[in-house]
């Protein structure tokens, strides 16, 4: 079965580039850039990964990702995770990634854009993989300076594949962002958003009407309201759930308790997704085992998974007809 886990072609459509940084080229970069860090060694960092609920995670994926500087940097980044990836049988690798994070610490978009595009060359060349490019929105921060980042990103929005809404999710609504939104489909950007992660299934049925998303990200709260339940179900909403990241962060006490097969028993279009891999303890294929030992799903659940992934992925209908 692993093996059969292994050789499925797998796309991630919930993956945080910056959650991808490993403690080892954390330390790599650290020395590179002359950045201090609060471990004295990659067992260190490991052990402290040790998290209550999503804020204490962010405190540390924030700190963690300080050592990335110049374009090299996060052109090694990327690069590391897609080698990663391509040995697990993973196919096509859509990455959110948090200009705010940056800029706030001086550095460019060019820097950003420069590094992690030129790693997406390189996959496509080198290992066959497809990526996309997803800029999502800090929602702990000001909607203005949102848009400010939006619009000043405009050289690079045809590098955009969609926009995306992440951080600390309770009291944060999505309708916070709107306006951000309302631009964004203006210019034909298509929209996704964390909801239903920490916060109430009310913010499921925010990102759907005020930011118009295609996609939610985790979604795993929407149980809590059947109404959206069928709502998620007639209109086909693609759920990118982390199996892994919900028991990290304390968001189900363990994967047995997960509602993944009550998700998949209301007929929702449910893919499985890795968001912070080197924060949770694996990527896709750890991911996609986890799921195995907990619910004993078949090999025709997990193609069913893997082939809503292909389906729902911003890829070209040529590449994705060479996947399906
Ligand atoms: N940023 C990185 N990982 C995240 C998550 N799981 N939820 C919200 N924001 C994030
Ligand atoms: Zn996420």
């Amino acid at each position: 079965m692993q093996e059969f886990l292994k050789r499925l072609p797998k796309a991630e459509l919930h993956l945080h580039i910056e959650g991808s940084l490993e403690p080892e080229l954390m330390f790599v970069l650290a020395e590179r850039n002359q950045i201090s860090l609060p471990y004295a060694s990659v067992a260190e960092a490991r052990a402290a990964y040790d998290f209550s609920d999503l804020q204490s995670f962010l405190d540390l994926y924030y700190q963690g990702m300080s050592v990335l500087r110049k374009e090299q940097d996060f052109f090694d980044l990327a690069m590391d995770y897609f080698r990663r990836a391509h040995a697990e049988g993973v196919v096509h690798i859509e990455l959110h990634f948090d200009p705010q994070a940056h800029l706030s610490r001086g550095v460019s978009l060019q820097q950003v854009f420069d590094g992690l595009n030129r790693a997406r060359q390189e996959a496509k060349e080198e290992l066959g993989i497809s990526t996309a490019m997803i800029m999502a929105f800090l929602r702990d921060r000001p909607a203005e300076e949102a848009l400010e980042v939006f619009e000043s990103a405009s050289p690079y929005w045809h590098h955009l594949d969609a926009i995306g809404l992440d951080s600390a999710e309770a009291g944060n609504p999505p309708s916070k962002f709107g306006h951000v939104f309302k631009r964004a489909k203006e210019l034909g950007i298509p929209r996704v958003a964390h909801a239903g992660e920490e916060g109430p299934s009310d913010y499921i049925v925010e990102a759907l009407d005020a930011l118009e998303v295609c996609r939610i990200d985790h979604g795993v709260r929407c149980l809590e309201d059947d109404g959206l339940v069928q709502r998620l179900r007639r209109e086909k909403v693609v759920l990118t759930v982390c199996p892994l990241s919900n028991v990290r962060l304390k968001v189900v006490g363990n994967l047995q308790q997960h509602p993944l097969p009550k998700l998949l028993q209301a007929g929702l279009v449910v893919t499985l997704n890795s968001d912070d891999p080197a924060y949770f303890g694996g990527g896709m294929l750890t991911n996609f085992i986890a799921c195995q030992e907990a619910f004993g799903w078949s090999e025709e659940t997990f193609a069913e998974l893997a082939k809503n992934a292909l389906v729902h992925a911003f890829m070209n209908e040529e590449r994705r007809a060479t996947l399906l």
